[in-house]
């Protein structure tokens, strides 16, 4: 999947340089060429060319890039397409630090009101921007990595609660989504931890938030693993993965295989979600441990009082 972003990256790098005059990529003429008319158009190609010498980190970039965003929005309205629209914002939002700047710019460092206050997570709340902004307007996939899941919350409190389940082994976060399962491993001095997510966006999210708590980078992973041929892990995490019917399905059978292989050990945090409830998987799994939920977490979540972790153990 990531290769084939990279291609649309570089198919509009070309044709859209193309177009544009070597003598028109300065920042000093984008204004000027905010005229009616092509004003998205010309603005996008650009600011195509004038971005890799962007400063980032002051305030009026902070401005400037939070005016890209509008303008996109804008010109996604314009062409109707969503998918084009993030990839072109992709295209000039690709490198990591900007990617960086842009998730500290929108997220507020959270660690009260959750079941692990020792943890700090850059996260949304209502005071940012995006919280109250149309869904459409986020320039990226759904933001996951900005929400602290009830499930993962249980399973990174029920790890910090029993450190010896972590203490030494080799973890694999599973949808780390803000990585806050990975983050409680690592404090119980797992030996190797690895997050892994396939939203890119959560990755750097991830590593923002093992600075927020003075911890070495966790590394990452991008790529979906599920059905991959299973590496060695002591441990796999899973905190609310349980949320879509072919997920749960296709997690089942290659959470076998990883048990079967290497006696992996797997732990799932869920809040009684209808797919987790239903699916064939709850007959195999064994209560360890369940929390009530802070207020506000119930509030964000309609209907959820309680999250549970349990120990996965198939007939395999
Ligand atoms: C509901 S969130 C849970 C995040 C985190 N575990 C927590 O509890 O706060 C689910 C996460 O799984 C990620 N995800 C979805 N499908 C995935 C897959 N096949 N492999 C890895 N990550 C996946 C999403 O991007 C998202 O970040």
């Amino acid at each position: 999947m990531s290769h084939a972003r990279h291609d649309t990256k570089c198919t509009l790098h070309k044709s859209s340089l193309d177009y544009v005059r070597p003598d028109l990529r300065s920042g000093a003429l984008i204004r000027m060429s905010l005229t009616q008319g092509y004003r998205c158009y010309t603005y996008l190609l650009l600011s195509m060319c004038y971005t890799p010498y962007r400063q980032p980190c002051s305030d009026s970039a902070d401005n400037s890039r939070f005016h890209d965003i509008i303008m996109l929005a804008n010109l996604r309205c314009s062409i109707g397409d969503t998918r084009l629209f993030r990839g072109l914002y992709r295209f000039i939002y690709t490198r990591n630090s900007d990617i960086n700047q842009f998730v500290m710019d929108n997220t507020e460092i959270v660690s009260d009101n959750t079941l692990t206050p020792e943890i700090r997570l850059s996260l949304f709340t209502p005071k940012c921007r995006f919280w109250h902004a149309r869904p459409d307007t986020w320039p990226f996939s759904d933001p996951y990595w900005a929400i602290y899941w009830p499930g993962g919350q249980a399973l990174s409190r029920y790890l910090l609660d029993n450190p010896g389940v972590s203490r030494g082994k080799k973890v694999l976060d599973l949808g780390s989504g803000c990585g806050a399962s990975a983050i409680a491993a690592k404090m119980c001095s797992a030996s190797h931890v690895v997050a892994n997510d396939i939203d890119s966006v959560a990755a750097v999210a991830i590593q923002l938030n093992c600075e927020l708590n003075n911890l070495e980078p966790i590394p990452c992973v991008t790529d979906n693993l599920i059905g991959s041929e299973p590496e060695h892990w002591d441990l796999i995490l899973l905190g609310d993965m349980f949320y879509d019917e072919d997920l749960a399905d296709s997690l089942h059978t290659w959470l076998k295989t990883c048990i079967r292989v290497h006696n992996t050990k797997v732990y799932i945090g869920d809040p009684g979600r209808a797919q987790f409830e239903n699916h064939r998987i709850k007959s195999f799994v064994k209560l360890l441990a369940q929390y009530t939920l802070p207020e506000s977490v119930r509030e964000e979540n309609y209907g959820l009082t309680s999250s549970t972790v349990w120990l996965y153990t198939p007939d395999v």
